[in-house]
């Protein structure tokens, strides 16, 4: 399965072995690529780190490599469906485990909305550009923007209808049973790959050393606004461009050898997209001024800049609108899951587990989920969407990294495919850097996490605690 199961919500128990280490590579790379490379880029490096995000990126990968391996350690031991919320609901009890699943929608949900306005972005230049049938104004764009740090300002749109239309597609994809074959995966992984990989060779010849100077630009004497400060800001920011490596441990009862080729999926799809993650940036801050890039489509703006590399364009914007949309499925086809797994502990009612009687689908979940996605999607700016689900998900990340931790003590005796290794070392790193992400996130998102949080408390407490049943997956120690 290097692609989309074609069951999304069976319990994988009996999964047949299948997935070797390219696969699995492949499998996180798909995932991964989306619009932290070719959107949330330009945002981070004009707002806090200048051509100094391609630090950002070498510090994020590192922080993800320590999360993963302490998440494929998780993953292989609770063969359900489900990802952390179910580890946690069988390793933590309910009221952790209800934190994580509500961190999850914003990893999925809420990413999805995200990559969404991202494809938006390229889809609308496409059209204007390639297509000469430019979307109007007020139909291609949040209501309003952000300012600065704290301003909203309004933008003159209605909503972005280009996202919407997306995220109703893709509902309707999973509505009626998403059977996508590996071959159809492949050919998105190799088409957003090698957009990234023409843009890097191409670029590269044609950076403007001037741009790269400084390239760490002054702090303006605010905190988070270039100089170091900015540089672990952005690290917050753009950690959204790795998020999606948890499939492959998600994977973990798939694969053949997990001990062996877990570690090396996650190393592998992290270490490949880490270089190029860092290739990318340095070639768009070196082709185009940092500070011309906090627009929606910051790498065809980029080779747009140059006349030498102008003819990219297009490219550039097919493979980023047929990448993205891959992203957006694989986001909404997990979200669909996690509140599969939480609908049947009792966690959320009963109708997100509700199989359609033909399509054998969620269908319900899945069109609540996509109607919340289209919400955000339609009429939130990218930013604030994209720093709010890297800082649920780092903070889910956390949380699993102790887990794992934790278990080791209590229960030494359970029987895992695939051990972390050194985790003395590896999990508290992974807290560390994880955390380190998210301190230096603006003020305003951890407000919005704990907005989140809160209401994340209020259903806990007015619904999931009275309603939910024992842990379904019980671990057993290996005799
Ligand atoms: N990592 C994925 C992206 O950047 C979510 O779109």
């Amino acid at each position: 399965m290097a692609g989309i199961p074609e069951d999304p919500v069976a319990e994988q128990h009996d999964l047949k072995r299948a997935l070797g280490p390219i696969h699995l590579i492949a499998l996180g790379i798909g995932a991964i690529i989306g619009a932290g490379i070719f959107v949330l880029t330009g945002h981070a490096a004009a707002s806090y780190a200048g051509p100094g995000v391609v630090v950002s990126f070498a510090i994020a990968g590192t922080g993800c490599l320590f999360a993963g391996l302490c998440y494929a350690e998780y993953a292989a031991m609770i063969p359900v469906a489900g990802s952390a919320y179910t580890y946690t609901y069988a390793t933590m009890g309910r009221f952790l485990a209800w934190i994580i699943g509500w961190n999850l929608v914003l990893e999925y949900l809420a990413a999805g909305s995200t990559v969404a306005v991202g494809w938006s972005g390229y889809f609308s230049d496409l059209m204007a550009k390639q297509l000469g049938m430019p979307i109007p104004a007020q139909f291609d764009g949040a209501p309003f923007k952000l300012e600065g740090f704290h301003h909203l300002v309004a933008t003159g749109a209605y909503f972005n209808l280009p996202a919407v239309a997306l995220v109703a597609l893709v509902t309707f994809v999973l509505i009626v049973g998403v059977n996508m074959s590996a071959n159809f995966n492949n050919l998105m992984v190799a088409i957003k790959l090698a957009i990234v990989l023409v843009v890097i060779f191409v670029g590269f010849n044609h950076i403007v050393p001037a741009n790269h100077q400084p390239f760490i630009p002054d702090n303006t004497g605010t905190f988070g606004q270039f100089g170091w400060t900015g540089v672990f800001r952005a690290t917050g920011v753009i950690f959204f461009a790795y998020i999606g490596f948890d499939a492959v441990s998600v994977a973990a009862q798939e694969a053949r050898n997990p001990q062996r080729d877990v570690p090396l999926g996650i190393l592998g799809s992290l270490i490949i997209c880490t270089v190029l993650y860092m290739l990318m940036s340095w070639v768009v801050t070196g082709i185009a001024p940092y500070a011309s890039l906090n627009v929606a489509h910051p790498v065809s703006q980029a080779v747009d800049a140059i006349a030498d590399t102008r003819w990219l364009t297009p490219y550039v914007n097919v493979g980023a609108v047929v990448g993205l949309a891959s992203v957006v499925l694989v986001l909404l086809l997990g979200q669909s899951r996690i509140f599969y797994a939480m609908s049947k502990d009792g966690m959320i009612p009963e109708l997100f587990s509700q199989i359609h009687p033909k399509f054998k689908t969620p269908w319900r979940g899945s069109l609540i989920t996509g109607f919340f996605c289209a919400l955000g999607a339609g009429v939130l700016p990218l930013d604030i969407l994209g720093e709010l689900v890297s800082i649920g998900t780092l903070l889910a990340f956390v949380i699993v990294c102790i887990g794992v931790m934790m278990l080791r003590v209590n229960r030494p005796k359970v029987k895992r495919p695939f051990r972390a290794p050194v985790i003395w070392l590896v999990g508290p790193l992974g807290i560390f850097m994880c955390g380190f992400m998210m301190v230096f996130l603006p003020l305003d998102t951890w407000i919005r996490l704990a907005v989140w949080t809160v209401i994340g408390l209020i259903i806990y407490a007015l619904y999931s605690r009275s309603h939910a049943k024992p842990a379904r997956f019980k671990l057993e120690d290996a005799s």
